[in-house]
């Protein structure tokens, strides 16, 4: 897989910053903010070649977007999904929640299209809407899925905060090690989402696979789904920190759903690591085609 440059996960973030800006300080549901940021990543995968289709919905009385970016090709019937909510709470930009995984697999998608990716899955790439107020478009987008079309899912990657200013590093417990785990396959997800790290030397810890994210709706139905975290409002442990450096019994994200998640409340590293892990995930677990060369 490339290296994602991280210089361009980070233009994305300061789009959203000052697409909050200049939309009173916030990208939450229902609100201008929440549109120019679905419109800022859309134009750049039409322009990269994607398929993109914009399902709206209602919640709380106000519209609510999902955003799906298909990459033409692979096995229709073996499709990859990898997904992150684009919405914030009202309280701030919501840089790190979850500007963070949007500007992550946004450039992971971008990646794909300048590689000219030939995968042997067929990827769907999902930023989700009004996740802030109970994972409702990802929960609408399932619940209206077609069981035929559902069926062909063969696995959902999700990522929501991975740049948090005083990291840690987690994956999903797929495979149950301390927890339940989540639906056969998972565990290879778990696996592939931690291989990255493994290869740079850095420790993964797991961290619940409870539903607490847009992988909900997914693993409800069976689907096998796995993602990255580096931390919310929880803190971080004295061997967490002897671990991966950082701030003892301080939160991971001392900004979580507050007024300062801004482009400063990012740790560049675990952007630049989570990046990089988010596209060998996608590279590893999409194959590659088998068809004829071109
Ligand atoms: N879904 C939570 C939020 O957006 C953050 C979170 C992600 C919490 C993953 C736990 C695990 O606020
Ligand atoms: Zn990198
Ligand atoms: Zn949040
Ligand atoms: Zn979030
Ligand atoms: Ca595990």
């Amino acid at each position: 897989a490339p290296d994602v440059p991280l210089a361009n996960v980070k233009a994305h973030l300061t789009r959203f910053q000052s697409i909050a800006n200049a939309n009173g300080g916030n990208r939450a549901h229902g609100t201008s903010g929440y549109r120019a940021s679905l419109d800022y990543v859309k134009a750049q995968l039409d322009a990269a070649g994607f398929d993109t289709t914009v399902q709206a919905f209602t919640a709380r009385g106000a519209t609510g977007y999902n955003l799906i970016a298909d990459w033409p090709g692979g096995d229709p019937g073996d499709v990859l999904m990898i997904g992150a909510h684009l919405d914030g709470v009202t309280a701030g930009p919501g840089i790190n929640d979850n500007g963070s995984g949007s500007a992550a697999i946004l450039e992971t998608a971008l990646a794909v299209a300048r590689a000219d990716l030939q995968p042997g899955k067929h990827l769907r790439f999902a930023w989700w809407g009004a996740e802030e107020l109970g994972l409702l478009g990802s929960t609408h987008y399932v619940n209206t899925l077609p069981s035929a079309e559902r069926q062909k899912i063969g696995g959902y990657l999700n990522f929501d905060m991975v740049g948090s200013p005083n990291p840690g590093y987690f994956a999903y417990d797929g495979d149950g090690s301390s927890g339940p785990g989540g639906p056969a396959g998972s565990a290879r997800i778990e696996t592939v989402l931690r291989e990255h790290f493994t290869a740079i030397g850095v420790p993964v810890r797991d961290t619940a696979f409870d539903g607490r994210s847009d992988y909900g709706p997914f693993i409800r139905v069976g689907i096998p789904a796995g993602g990255l975290f580096t931390g919310a409002e929880g803190r971080k442990t004295a061997e967490e920190a002897r671990l991966w450096g950082g701030q003892a019994y301080a939160p991971y994200d001392r900004c979580y759903h507050a007024y300062c998640d801004t482009t400063a409340n990012i740790d560049d590293t675990a952007l630049d690591r989570n990046a990089d892990a988010i596209a060998h995930a996608v590279w590893t677990l999409a194959g590659t085609g088998g068809g004829p060369p071109d």
